[in-house]
């Protein structure tokens, strides 16, 4: 199952991102594809936002994870973009933070390549150069049955972000 949503300008992204934080439940994984400034993490960020997190999101480019404490589950935030190998998560112990009990956000999930799990929801942001320099263009993919669900809500709604 699949959805393609246009995301005109940065607010619509955080929009988004706000709808899918009212899918998240202990144990969802989620993935972040696209180039490098294509909004992952202005994504992520708005998900904290509306998940009621007030502090400040950093980039985990050069932490690789950051960790939220969030009221009804811990956040995990990663970014394997600077990974040296495809079982570099594995030999940092970051399968270990996939317990069933949190909630994962990855990006750039490629460059784990094969060894990591499919996530419940993958968003690919591109960029959509005929329409200006803010507008994205999000495909969404939902391999389990929770990110269906999830998705089915988005299509309801008409994907009005
Ligand atoms: N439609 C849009 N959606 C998301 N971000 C947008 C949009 N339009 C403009 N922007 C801007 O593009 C930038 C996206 O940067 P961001 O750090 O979120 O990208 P990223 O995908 O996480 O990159 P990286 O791969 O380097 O981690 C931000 O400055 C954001 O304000
Ligand atoms: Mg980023």
């Amino acid at each position: 199952m699949s959805l393609t949503l246009e995301l005109p300008d940065a607010a619509a992204t955080e929009r988004l991102a706000a709808r899918i934080a009212a899918c998240l439940e202990p144990g969802f994984v989620l993935h972040l594809s696209g180039d490098l400034g294509a909004g992952k993490t202005t994504f992520t960020r708005a998900l904290l936002r509306a998940l009621g997190y007030a502090g400040r999101v950093k980039s985990p480019t050069f932490t690789l994870l950051e960790s939220y404490e969030l009221s009804r589950f811990q956040l995990y935030h990663f970014d394997f973009y600077r990974l040296s190998s495809d079982r570099g998560w594995l030999d940092a112990g970051f399968d270990d933070y996939l317990d069933g009990r949190s909630v994962a956000v990855i990006e750039w999930p490629e460059r784990a390549g094969a060894t990591l799990p499919a996530p419940d929801l993958h968003l690919r942001l591109a960029f959509d150069p005929g329409r200006g320099e803010q507008a994205r263009v999000v495909e969404l993919r939902a391999p389990t049955p929770r990110g269906r669900a999830c998705l089915t809500t988005l299509g309801v709604a008409g994907g009005g972000c």
